[in-house]
C-alpha cells in the first residue's frame, strides 16, 4: 500500500519551504482573526494539492518562489472552500476536530473563509503572473459552480454525467490547476501545461470518487463524518450505479427524496443496502482505475526525472488511500 510519506519523499525540502510560507501568511494582529488563523494553521490536512504542484514543477525544473506562491494560493483556496463547505453541508467535524463553524459560528466561518480567499489573491499577485491570476480565478469559479450545481435540485438528475459534471467542477478543476501551476512556474510550454492539467483533472476525479466511497464505510478514520452524504442530499457514484442496475421506480423515488433532503433514516438505509448489494462500491473503484490509468499513461510520456516515479506514486496513493 502506497503511503503519503513515500510520495512526499521526492519533495521534502520543497514541502518545508512551502509550509514556512503557508504558515507565515496565517497570522494577523486582530485577536479573533488571528485565533481562527492559528486554528487553521494547526491542522493542515494532507496537503495533497501543494504536493501535486511541487511534484509537477520538479518533474520539469526547479521549484522556485513562483511555484511556492502558486501552491500557497491554491491551498488557501482549498482551505477556504472546506470551511465554507462545512457550513453548506452542516458538517461538524474537519481534520479530526470541530469544523470552524462548529468551533465558532457560521458568521466566523464565512468571514474567515473570505479572508483566506483574500490572502490567496495577494499571493497570486506576488508572482506578477496574469496567467496564474486567470487560472486561479477560473478554478475558484468552477469550485463554487460545482457546489451550487450539487445544491440545485431543479436541474439535478440521477446520472453518471451529472455526477461527473459536479465532481469535475468542485474538485477536479482544483487538482488540475495545481498540476498546471506547477508546470507554469518552471516555464513549461503550453502543450506540456495542457498535459499536466489533464493529469491533475484525472487525479481529482479519482480523489473525489474515493472520498465518496469513504462515506459508505462507518469505520473510515478520515477526520470527518461518514454516512453523511445522503443526509446532505448527495447521491454519489456508488448509489447511481445501483439505481441504474435495478431500474426501480420505488428506488428512484427514494433517491429523489434524498436529493430534496426529505428522506427518512429508513430511506437512506434502504439506498445504502441496495448500493452495497448491487456492487456500487466495486463499480466506483473500477471507474477510479480507468481514470488512474489515463493519468499514468500521460505521466509515462513525461521526461525521465528524479520525481517522475513520485508522480506515479501520487496517483497510486490517491486511489488506495485510507486517509
Ligand atoms: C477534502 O479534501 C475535500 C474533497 C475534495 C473531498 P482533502 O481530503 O484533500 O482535505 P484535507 O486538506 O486533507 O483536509
Ligand atoms: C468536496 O465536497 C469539497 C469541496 C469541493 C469544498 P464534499 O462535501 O464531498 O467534501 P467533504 O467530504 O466535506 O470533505
Ligand atoms: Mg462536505
Ligand atoms: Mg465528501
Amino acid at each position: 500500500m502506497m503511503s503519503i510519506s513515500q510520495v512526499r519523499n521526492g519533495v521534502i525540502d520543497e514541502l518545508n519551504r512551502f509550509n514556512e510560507l503557508f504558515e507565515s501568511v496565517l497570522s494577523h494582529d486582530d485577536f479573533l482573526l488571528n485565533e481562527v488563523l492559528k486554528l487553521i494553521a494547526s491542522r493542515k490536512g494532507k496537503q495533497m494539492r501543494p504536493l501535486l504542484t511541487l511534484l509537477c514543477a520538479k518533474v520539469f525544473g526547479d521549484v522556485n518562489q513562483h511555484t511556492l506562491l502558486s501552491a500557497v494560493s491554491l491551498e488557501l483556496i482549498h482551505t477556504a472552500s472546506l470551511i465554507h463547505d462545512d457550513v453548506v453541508d452542516e458538517s461538524d467535524e474537519r481534520r479530526g476536530l470541530l469544523s470552524v463553524h462548529k468551533a465558532y459560528s457560521n458568521k466566523v466561518a464565512v468571514l474567515s473563509g473570505d479572508y483566506l480567499l483574500g490572502i490567496a489573491l495577494k499571493n497570486v499577485a506576488l508572482t506578477g503572473s496574469i496567467e496564474l491570476m486567470d487560472l486561479v480565478s477560473l478554478t475558484s469559479q468552477h469550485l463554487a459552480q460545482g457546489e451550487l450545481l450539487q445544491l440545485d435540485i431543479n436541474s439535478k438528475n440521477l446520472s453518471y454525467e451529472y455526477y461527473m459534471e459536479v465532481i469535475k467542477n468542485k474538485t477536479a478543476e482544483l487538482f488540475s490547476a495545481c498540476a498546471k501551476a506547477g508546470g507554469m512556474s518552471v516555464g513549461c510550454d503550453t502543450a506540456t501545461q495542457e498535459q499536466l492539467s489533464r493529469v491533475g483533472e484525472y487525479i481529482g476525479i479519482c480523489f473525489q470518487i474515493k472520498d465518496d466511497i469513504f462515506d459508505y464505510n462507518p469505520n473510515s478514520k478520515i477526520g470527518k463524518p461518514t454516512g453523511n452524504d445522503m443526509k446532505e442530499g448527495k447521491v454519489t457514484l456508488p448509489a447511481l450505479y445501483a439505481l441504474k442496475q435495478v431500474e426501480s421506480k420505488d428506488y428512484n423515488d427514494i433517491a429523489r427524496l434524498i436529493q430534496q433532503g426529505e428522506a427518512t433514516k429508513l430511506d437512506i438505509e434502504k439506498m445504502r443496502v441496495l448500493t452495497l448489494e448491487q456492487g456500487g462500491i466495486e463499480y466506483a473503484y473500477s471507474v477510479i482505475k480507468d481514470f488512474a490509468d489515463k493519468a499514468h499513461q500521460l505521466i509515462d510520456a513525461f521526461p525521465q526525472s528524479k520525481v517522475k516515479a513520485s508522480l506515479h506514486d501520487y496517483v497510486e496513493f490517491v486511489c488506495e488511500r485510507t486517509v
